[in-house]
């Protein structure tokens, strides 16, 4: 395992779609492993691979709950549930924290390192990962769902 380098905000990079994976190989393997321990070396509950430069649909997790890491391959979200408000940060932005508002429960389907699909539901804390990373991988930051301030009069 190595830790990967961090992409942070105003790169380019961050606002692109990132691609399907489609081989379930060492080369993801290696990736899903890089990505945990450059998760845990930052102290974040969740990245995406483009964050560590490599456009493909792949996201780890870890919201120190009884989940422990989740990875999530090809991730897409099936259903909703209720809002949240609360604050959020990101990996690539280290200094920004802002309020932002997600469901309360989120159902991801997804396929695990080795393609096998499987569907995960998380609330809180966990839902708003699901719904900050899986972002990412559209080039969607948590910054945009930030509501615009009222006029200044
Ligand atoms: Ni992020």
């Amino acid at each position: 395992m190595a830790l990967r380098q961090i992409v942070k905000f105003g790169e380019d990079i961050l606002r692109k779609k990132s691609r399907p994976v489609t081989n379930f190989d060492e080369r993801l393997w290696t990736l899903l492993d890089d990505m945990a321990e450059t998760m845990k070396k930052a102290e974040g509950a969740g990245l995406a691979a483009v964050q560590v430069g490599v456009l493909r649909r792949v996201v780890v997790i870890d919201v120190r709950d009884e989940h422990g890491l989740i990875e999530l391959v090809n991730p897409e979200i099936v259903s909703t549930e209720g809002t949240q408000c609360g604050g959020e940060g990101c990996l690539s932005a280290p200094n920004v924290w802002e309020e932002v508002e997600r469901p309360n429960v989120v159902t991801v389907k997804a396929q695990d390192r080795n393609g096998n699909e499987f569907t995960i539901t998380g609330s809180a804390l966990l839902a708003r990962a699901f719904c900050h990373e899986i972002d990412h991988l559209d080039g969607i930051l948590f910054t945009d769902h930030v509501k615009a301030e009222l006029p200044k009069r």
